[in-house]
């Protein structure tokens, strides 16, 4: 019988760049997170269920009789003309005005992120990010072998000052830098927005100091009060990257997103994407444009956003009833995420093993930078898990704590500080 072993025969063989693509010492403990007993507020997954399945199956299998040899057909790299002209009418819902030839259909925001570093980042060069930032993106910058740097943020997103003294200082190193890779609205992790004073002071620096910005919006539209915030390229077409998806407003398995950016650049994101996959799923990118062109979708994203406004306000309750003294978290106005920060002295790494056993699962804040901060933070999703688990879960976790605080406070300590380095904690907790 052949034996498989656990040794690697090429380890002598791969590229530096596979050097950075490491497993996250947490993807372990997420295998015991999806046990039924424990409560997740680890994952990012948006809550697909509440979609009216049956008609969406309906669709899709009218859609192959009708139209299968196209439905399952190779196409162009760009993506489906109607669905790109589809694209620019909802980010026109953000103030952004797009031609859809500016428009490439990618397998999702994440394969987006993935061609535009492709582009620009050579080993070594510099990409500055929000800290903390969207796991999956550090992980794509470590895979071009990046040198992320981070940018403070607060309650009101990125740091303006902030981002100026780290321009201001990567100028006088000599440092170019390649791009600022922004999540402004809703941020994974953080939950926080950029406000429209900073985002206009944003665009100012990026002028100044010449800079490319990725903004990277899935969380848009899914606000909890109120219009949806004007996005970054709305207000200046030459200088911003727009990247969208449909993963969060109808379903994140269709792996439909796009990136909208300036002439030149888009026609190499297409040259790009041809050497990637050739093209993108006809099957999926159809699906998502006759689901557009026939069936409510407005009302669903107004759906969606009233089920996780609920989840939201159930999360947030139980902090406010729950949590001991000396922990910090954010009040997110949208999307998935809030952002928690342990008292003093505690540690949100060491302590997810001890979390895990009280049946509650977070994710580190470690993971949420490239340079080992975060070690007293953790985002806790509210996306996944209905209103009385998250309340459950926030109840466990607050005991948790409470004890790591009482071993704090009895022995000096509450056991060891692990070593910094990104964590991928894979795709369940994205
Ligand atoms: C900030 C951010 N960017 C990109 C993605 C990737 O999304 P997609 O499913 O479109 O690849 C996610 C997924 O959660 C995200 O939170």
């Amino acid at each position: 019988m052949e034996q498989h072993t656990r040794t690697d025969a090429y380890s002598d063989r791969y590229a530096d760049r596979a050097a950075g693509m490491v497993a996250s010492e947490i993807r372990a403990l997420f295998a015991v997170a999806s046990r039924p007993e424990v409560v997740s507020l680890a994952g990012g997954m948006p809550y697909v269920s509440a979609l009216p399945l049956d008609e969406f199956g309906g669709m899709v299998g009218d859609l192959i009789a009708r139209n299968g040899a196209e439905v399952l057909q190779y196409a162009s790299a760009q993506g489906d003309p109607g669905l790109r002209e589809q694209i620019c009418d909802v980010m026109a819902l953000e103030g952004v005005q797009a031609c859809a030839d500016d428009v490439i259909v990618t397998v999702g925001a994440q394969q987006a992120l993935d061609l535009v570093t492709r582009i620009f980042v050579n080993p070594g060069d510099v990409v500055l990010a929000e800290g903390p930032s969207y796991v999956g993106a550090l992980g794509t910058f470590a895979s071009y072998q990046a040198d992320v740097v981070h940018v403070a943020m607060d309650e009101d997103g990125l740091v303006p000052d902030a981002l100026e003294e780290t321009l201001a200082r990567l100028r006088r190193e000599g440092r170019t830098v390649k791009f600022l890779y922004t999540v402004p609205t809703f941020q994974n992790p953080a939950g926080v927005t950029l406000s429209a004073p900073r985002r206009a002071r944003l665009l100012e620096l990026a002028a100044e100091y010449d800079i490319l910005i990725i903004e990277d919006n899935p969380y848009g539209l899914l606000g909890f009060d109120g219009e949806p915030m004007r996005a970054l390229r709305a207000d200046d077409s030459d200088r911003v990257v727009y990247l969208g998806t449909f993963s969060k407003t109808i379903a994140s398995g269709l792996r439909v997103g796009w990136a909208l950016a300036p002439h030149a650049v888009r026609a190499k994101l297409v040259l790009a994407a041809e050497s990637a996959v050739l093209c993108h799923s006809s099957f999926s990118q159809l699906a998502v444009r006759e689901y557009l062109a026939t069936q409510p979708w407005r009302e669903q994203i107004k759906e969606f956003r009233q089920l996780y406004r609920e989840r939201r306000d159930a999360m947030l309750d139980a902090l406010d009833a729950h949590m001991p003294e000396g922990c910090t978290w954010t009040r997110p106005g949208g999307g998935f995420f809030v952002w928690l920060t342990l008292p003093e002295g505690l540690d949100a790494k060491a302590m997810a093993p001890r979390a895990i056993a009280e049946r509650v699962a977070y994710v580190p804040g470690t993971g949420f930078y490239a340079d080992g901060n975060g070690r007293r933070d953790m985002r806790i999703s509210y996306c996944y898990p209905e209103p009385d688990r998250i309340r459950e879960g926030v109840r466990r976790l607050a005991g948790v704590i409470e004890n790591e605080l009482h071993t704090r406070d009895t022995f000096g300590g509450v056991g060891p500080h692990r070593s910094p380095g990104v964590d991928t904690p894979g795709p369940e907790v994205i």
